[in-house]
Formats: C-alpha cells, structure tokens, sequence
C-alpha cells in the first residue's frame, strides 16, 4: 500500500556513527547524550550484543525477541538496579519502581483508575488546563517569543493537579507549582555515582537539599490527602469525582486491601512524575513537527475546528489526525527512549544465550527508527497512524509506552491528554520556530529538547509581521555530522511514500 505526501520531513536527529565507538568515546557520549551512542548498525540488526568489562549488554529490535523479553519470559527480566535506585530517591513506593507481590496488588488496584473508560471522564478537566494556558497565551502580544517545552511542562502538571486534586491544592498555586518543580528538578538526576553503579549506601552531593525539597513536598501532599479523607468521612456534599478520592477508595479486587497512607502518596507522586514531562515532551514535539509542516498543521486545524465545538466527551477519540500526529512524535522522539531490564536467570533469545545478570535493552529509539521494521524511519509522516496503515503497524514495533506486564497504566490518559492539548492550541495560535532557534534532541532522564523550543506566538487571524520560519527553510539541506540549527531540516518535495 502506497499513500501520497507532498512533503518529506526529516526532524532533526544525530546522524548515526558507522561504528560504536570504543569504551571511553562510549562513556563520554552517554553523559553527554546517549543517543549519540547508537551506530548504524542497531536502526540495522535484530539483536546487538555489547560486551563490556563488568558487563553483556544486548540491544534487542527483533519482535519476537522483544515478545519474549517483555511478555513471555517477562518475570526472568526484572527493571535493572540502576533504573530503579534513580527512581527509588522519591517513589519507592509507587508503581513505577515496586516489584513482585507488591506490584501486583498495586497494578490490580490502581489499573482501574487509568483505564479508558475511567480517563474519558477527565476530558473537560483537560480542556480546561488548556483553555486555561491560551487565555494566558491570548494576553501575550503577538510575536512573543516562548519555550514552548517549557509551557508543556506547565500544563500537563496542571491537568495532572486537577485531575488528581479537582477542588484545589489550598493555599497559593504558584507555592505549590514551585514546591513541585524543586521536586521533579532533583528526584530525576542521575549523577555519576549512579552511572558507576555505588550502592545506594554510598553518599550522593546534594543529597541534603533532595531530601529536604522532598520532606517539604510531600508534607504538602499529605496535608491534601488528610484534607480529603476528612471530607470523604463527613457527611454533606459528596467528594469530587477525582483521582485523588478513587485512590482512596481504591482496593485490590483480589484481597479487597485498601493502599496505606504511604502508597497513596507515593502513587500520586509516581503520576505526577511519570506522567508530566513524558506528556510534555510528547507535546512539544508534536508542536514542533507542525511547525515544519504546512500540510499536517492544515490538517489538524480543520479537524479541531470541526470537533472542539462537539460534545467534550469522547473529543480526544474524534480527533484522529491530531492523535495521529502525536503518535508519529512518539515514534520520531519517544520520551522513554529506552527500557533496560536485567536477566535472573540464563535465557535464549534469538541465537543468543543470555547469561544470569545480563542487562538487556529494548530502546523505543531504535525500534521505531528500525530499517527492517519501518518504511523511511526517518521521515515524518503521520499517515502511519490513519487508517488502514494504522493497522499494519507492527505491535512489537512500536512501544512508546512500552509492552507487557509493566506497561504504561497511563498510555490512554496520556494519549487522550496531548490530543486535546494539541488541537486546542493549534487552532488557536499560530506557532513559528524563532529565528535561530536550534532543535536538538537530548536523552536525559526522557528524550526532550536540549534547547527546549523557542516559538513566536501568533493569535489565529493576527497579522504576522515576520515570514514564516518555514519560508526560511525551503530546499533540501543536509543535517548529518551532528547539531543542526532548526531551519538545518532536510525537507525535500516528494510524491510519495512507498511501502505500507
Ligand atoms: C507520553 C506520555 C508517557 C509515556 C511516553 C510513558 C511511557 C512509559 C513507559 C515506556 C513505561 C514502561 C517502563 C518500563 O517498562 O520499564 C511507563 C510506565 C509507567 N507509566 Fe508512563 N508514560 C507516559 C505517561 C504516563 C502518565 C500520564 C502516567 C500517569 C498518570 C504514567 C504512569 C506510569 C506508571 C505508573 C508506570 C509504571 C507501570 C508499572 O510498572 O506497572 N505514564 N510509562
């Protein structure tokens, strides 16, 4: 099957090198950026195996192998030690980093709470977080110049505040907004010692400030869990219809157990943590691509045109093409690039005998960048996702919220969340790269922008006084050996896409 494009996109991505480079090149680049480290021939060979001194590392893009990992045999491949110490400093009693029984209690108790049919009711709170964000946007003058990445990063820990706290967080939303930035902005670094792989015993810098800016922070959510628990004992008006009150109510459908204090707070932290800057970087790049492209930004402003005046239920499932387009950001710039798990016990997968402690990674970078897997990965084509194309992707191709067992519980929030996020502010707003912007993407905790994004807001039906970054970028141009200033994007007028 063929589609027709009239443009060929190629965002901006570090060419790969031919060959991995040696030890000390490979420890230099993964500090700097880890996605410099992918030679040519992992977006080319099922499997790579990397042997290191204290380590076999394989590198896995094969399906099967993939299905074998992380479904079929997923209980010999526990989340490795140094993924789980860098998540343990704030969250080491949510979902996201407990393991075995205490997993499966919190998964059988929580899915329900993030399931679709639980996640459309959060529709109008989402609209809401974004209508807020293009009021504030609409104040601005027009020509302003913003992060963009920096603005996603402040409306999806909003959707995510009024999902989980629907009747305020109390006291001033910027104390609260601060007090959350100072936690996220320590709780996610990976220092060296971490890289080195000391015990967690061993005496982090800045291990005072972190846990200070943690007390502090989690003093505030508990003061809201408190608040709540009050509210849901007494009688007089029924709580609200939020996350916060399902995870109060919540048991485990098996032993009927209710979560601790303790769970329930590092539950909402795990949200708050997993599901901002994932969902941010999500957006953003969304927003970007569209920048770059006339043809899908039309697009998406028809459809949001068209269904933004419908009925707020069910909206982020008509809007098909903004969906589309942000599932093709997921795959260009997936925000866990990465998934690392580490062999208990021996294994085969492939013509590979896996050894006990063996780190295994399936990196979503890859995988969707594959050249066995996908159709010019390279490209930018949100067509991939309509239709009966749709259909054809692979499902062990394709895993931004990863496969299996311990699989993203909050794909459909997310999915459902930049959707509508993204149609509202591009029907409303008129984004343009700034000049000289440069757009780069880095791997560092997720895979964002190493330069966030600099736009010129435009209210829709102002009069744009500068041309169009687009107009600047006209002409094939050639993006490889490394950083490429944002116009540096290599767009090429084509006919059509082959393959499918
Ligand atoms: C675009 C946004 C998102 C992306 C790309 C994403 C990606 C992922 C991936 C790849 C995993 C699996 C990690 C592994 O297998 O090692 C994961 C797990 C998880 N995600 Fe997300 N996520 C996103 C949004 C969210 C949101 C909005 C929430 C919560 C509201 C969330 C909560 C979680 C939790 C709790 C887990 C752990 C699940 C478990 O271990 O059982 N994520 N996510």
């Amino acid at each position: 099957m063929s589609h027709t494009v009239s443009t060929q996109l190629i965002p901006p991505w570090p060419t790969p090198p031919d060959r991995l480079p040696g030890l000390v090149g490979l420890l230099h680049r993964l500090r700097r950026n880890p996605l410099e480290c992918w030679s040519a021939e992992f977006f080319r060979e099922p499997i790579v195996r990397i042997r290191l001194p204290l380590l076999t590392a394989y590198i896995v893009s094969d399906p099967e192998a993939i299905r074998r990992v992380l479904m079929d045999n997923a209980a010999n491949y526990r989340k490795d030690p140094i993924q789980r110490r860098i998540l343990a400093n704030g969250l080491a009693d949510g979902l996201l980093s407990v393991e075995d029984e205490r997993w499966e209690t919190q998964r059988r108790t929580l899915a329900p709470l993030l399931a679709k049919r639980t996640v459309i009711s959060f529709s109008s709170a989402i609209r809401h977080a974004a209508e807020q964000l293009a009021g504030r946007w609409e104040k601005l003058c027009d020509g302003t110049i913003l992060d963009v990445a920096a603005e996603m990063t402040l409306v999806t820990l909003n959707v995510l505040a009024l999902t989980i706290f629907s009747d305020g967080i109390g006291g001033d939303p910027e104390d609260f907004r601060s007090a959350m930035n100072a936690y996220f902005g320590v709780i996610g670094r990976i220092g060296i010692f971490d890289l080195m792989g000391l015990p967690a015993s061993v005496p982090r810098p800045g291990r005072a400030r972190l846990r200070r800016t943690m007390a502090y922070f989690e003093g505030v959510i508990d003061g809201l869990i408190e608040t709540r628990r009050r509210r849901m004992g007494s009688f007089g008006a029924a709580p609200p219809n939020d996350l916060l009150t399902l995870l109060l109510r919540a048991d485990d459908p098996t032993t009927g157990r209710a979560m601790s204090l303790t769970e329930v707070r590092s539950n909402i932290l795990t949200f708050l943590s997993a599901g901002h800057e994932t969902t941010a970087n999500a957006l953003a790049w969304s927003i970007f691509l569209l920048s770059q492209s006339p043809e899908w930004r039309m697009r998406v402003r028809e459809e949001a045109r068209r269904e933004l005046d419908g009925p707020v239920e069910g909206l982020a499932d008509r809007l098909v093409v903004t969906k589309a387009v942000v599932q093709e950001a997921l795959r260009l710039y997936p925000p866990i690039a990465a998934l690392s798990r580490t062999a208990t016990e021996p294994d085969t997968i492939g013509q590979f005998q896996i050894g006990r402690g063996a780190l295994v990674v399936i990196a979503p970078y890859v995988l969707h960048r594959h050249s066995t897997l996908w159709d010019r990965p390279e490209v930018f084509d949100p067509a991939r996702f309509l239709g009966d194309a749709k259909r054809e992707v692979p499902r062990f191709a394709y895993l931004p919220f990863g496969i299996g067992p311990r699989t993203c519980i909050g794909a459909s929030f997310a999915l459902q969340e930049a959707t509508i996020v993204l149609a509202v502010l591009m029907e409303r707003f008129e984004l343009a790269l700034a000049p000289d912007a440069k757009v780069w993407p880095v791997q560092s905790v997720t895979l964002r922008p190493a330069y966030g994004i600099p736009m010129r807001l435009m209210r829709r039906g102002g009069v744009d006084p500068l041309t169009t970054r687009e107009s600047v970028t006209s002409g094939p141009l050639d993006n490889a050996g490394g950083e490429a200033a944002a116009g540096d994007l290599v767009m090429q007028r084509t006919a059509q896409i082959e393959g499918y």
